[in-house]
């Protein structure tokens, strides 16, 4: 029997996020420090099989029809494969994905499509390896390179390109990032910066809005998409001249949670490595399923826990409030 998960605004969360891990291989300036965090201690982390229960009761008894895997950095997470050929099995089956940073997606990408995995979303800010490096502080920027062709030619497809734009540090680029884009099939979206780093340095003022990065793109003549945008954090635009890798017209994104928020669309419900469900990437609050699973709860009692984590989902992220407070857990513990 499935009941979904509904909220007290009439939304209804479709869309599962979990986070495997919040570990990662870089060390993106603007999501933690050079020293890396307090990483989770491994005992209070799911394990395969707990991970794999859940997105199950997700899909049979919540009505969870799509399911994307993040981290920190997802493909560090040994039992990946596993869990979604495991996720590929349920019925009905769920769209299945993955946000990494790209690391190690050359060797793993054809096992993932293998396994059941539809499609991949890889983080890129820069074409330049020396920025890069600067960036990320690690000298991985050919990894990344090499993990997009492979995802392409896994037919883990369409690859989208996901580039956060920061104020004199990679705003500079953006029209070349789309260019490599469009040469390559791959669908970018820049994205405006959220308040969810580890170090608490977001200022608004510094951040490159949806209508700056609009500006830069004005060479390449973008037109209005025509297909609706449904419950995507992406606003598209189609790009006149050029068709992605499936021969569609090419599409860039722009996801503007802060200037143009979409949280009255919003369809998703988030699972931290942790076992936690948050009801929204900007909860301060969350509720304890690993506690559940640990204490031998039913299927049916944890559904009806995680139903009531989602009824009580706010309107909005509220970062424009005057009251508005960054939640404790960064974007690496989240999973974006
Ligand atoms: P697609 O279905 O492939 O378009 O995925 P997506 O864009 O929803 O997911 P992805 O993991 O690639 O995330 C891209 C950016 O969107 C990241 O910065 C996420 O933090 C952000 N994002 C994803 N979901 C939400 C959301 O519910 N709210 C907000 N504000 N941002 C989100
Ligand atoms: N705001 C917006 N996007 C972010 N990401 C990481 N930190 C932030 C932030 N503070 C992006 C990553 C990755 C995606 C999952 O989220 O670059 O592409
Ligand atoms: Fe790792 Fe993603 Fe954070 Fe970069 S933004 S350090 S890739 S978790």
């Amino acid at each position: 029997r499935v009941t979904v998960l509904a909220d007290r605004f009439g939304r209804i969360a479709t869309d599962l996020r979990v986070s495997l891990t919040d570990r990662c291989n870089l060390r993106c300036t603007y999501c933690m420090p050079a020293e890396g965090l307090a990483w989770m201690p491994q005992p209070q982390q799911l394990t395969d099989d707990e991970v794999k229960r859940l997105v199950r009761i997700a899909v049979e008894q919540l009505g969870v029809t799509e399911v994307r895997f993040t981290g920190g950095e997802p493909l560090i997470r040994r039992g990946l494969v596993d869990i979604v050929a495991d996720a590929a099995r349920l019925d009905p089956r769920p769209k299945l994905s993955v946000t990494t940073n790209g690391i190690g997606l050359d060797r793993i990408a054809v096992s993932l499509r293998e396994a059941g995995l539809h499609r991949v979303n890889v983080s890129l800010d820069t074409l330049d390896p020396a920025r890069f490096h600067k960036l990320t502080l690690r000298d991985r920027h050919s990894d990344v390179l090499a993990g997009l062709r492979a995802a392409a030619a896994a037919g883990l497809t369409p690859v989208k390109i996901n580039t956060v734009l920061m104020r004199g540090v990679n705003d500079d680029e953006a029209p070349q990032l789309l260019q490599f884009a469009l040469d390559h099939g791959y669908q970018l979206r820049f994205i405006e910066q959220m308040p969810l780093d580890a170090q608490h340095q977001w200022d608004r003022h510094e951040m490159v809005t949806a209508e700056e990065i609009l500006a830069a793109l004005e060479p390449f003549g973008l037109q209005p998409d025509d297909v609706s945008r449904g419950t995507a954090p992406a606003e598209t635009w189609l790009v006149p001249g050029y068709v992605d890798a499936a021969g569609e017209p090419a599409r860039v994104g722009v996801i503007a949670s802060v200037t143009r928020p979409f949280c009255g669309d919003c369809d998703r419900t988030r699972l931290t490595a942790d076992g936690q469900v948050r009801n929204c990437l900007f909860a301060t609050e969350e509720s304890d399923l690993r506690k559940l699973l640990r204490d031998g709860a039913s299927d049916s009692a944890i559904s009806e826990a995680w139903r009531a984590a989602m009824w009580g989902k706010r309107a909005g992220h509220g970062i424009d409030d005057p009251t508005f407070l960054q939640p404790a857990r960064p974007m690496s513990a989240i999973g974006g």
